[in-house]
């Protein structure tokens, strides 16, 4: 990726906060924002549909995303089973790019942002919390929405997702060597968010 501006990375397993983040940070800095995780609901939920993963994947419009029947746990489980298919990734990668090309700075966040999509990425951020802590958070937010979801439920679905990210061959989640770790199993919204800026900040001044 040829580098413009400033381009953030951040990576980490379901549920951490990474979301909230990004957001935050790309509001802070009036950075452009791409929820990659979207991109892999997208194709799982066409797979659901009974679409092919791959003609899928290269057919994405993200413009038509409704990201309310994006964000279920079965479409997120779904995401994960296509999210190790090689050619389902690769169909993905470009736009990816293309994305923080096009936007000069942008914050993407995903779970390969800073060891595959954006490896010369300025800042890179790796987001963590225990599993029992992510799973009461999507607990909570799930069940907020209105979902029929028990907790139980929700931390096996966390846990499933993270072992099948973990130990896929292509692009599997970790850390980049060179990302600041944040585990935000101790720390509040606001803590979390303070943490990533700051991280950000000294990046971009030193
Ligand atoms: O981040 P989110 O939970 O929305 O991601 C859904 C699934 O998409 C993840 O569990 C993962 O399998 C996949 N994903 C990925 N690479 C990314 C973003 C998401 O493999 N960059």
């Amino acid at each position: 990726m040829t580098k413009r501006s400033f381009c953030v990375a951040i990576d980490g397993p379901a549920a951490a906060g990474k979301g909230t983040i990004s957001k935050a940070v790309a509001a802070h800095f009036g950075f452009a924002h791409l929820d990659t995780g979207l991109l892999y609901r997208a194709v799982g939920a066409g797979v659901l549909a009974g679409g092919d993963a791959v003609t899928v994947a290269k057919t994405l419009d993200p413009a038509q995303f409704d990201q309310d029947s994006l964000r279920t746990p079965e479409v997120a489980q779904a995401a994960s089973r296509v999210a190790v298919d090689p050619d389902v990734r690769s169909a993905l990668l470009q736009f990816q790019r293309d994305f923080a090309e096009k936007a000069g700075c942008a914050v993407l966040d995903g779970r390969d942002i800073g060891t595959v999509v954006a490896p010369a990425a300025d800042a890179k951020l790796f987001i963590t919390a225990s599993a029992d802590v992510r799973a009461q958070r999507r607990f909570l937010e799930l069940s907020g929405k209105g979902m029929d979801v028990t907790l139980e439920g929700v931390l096996a679905d966390v846990k499933a997702r993270d072992a099948r990210d973990r130990s896929r061959e292509a692009a599997p989640l970790v850390a980049a060597k060179d990302a600041v770790l944040i585990d935000t199993s101790e720390l509040s919204i606001e803590q979390a968010i303070g943490q990533a800026i700051a991280a950000i900040e000294k990046i971009k001044g030193a």
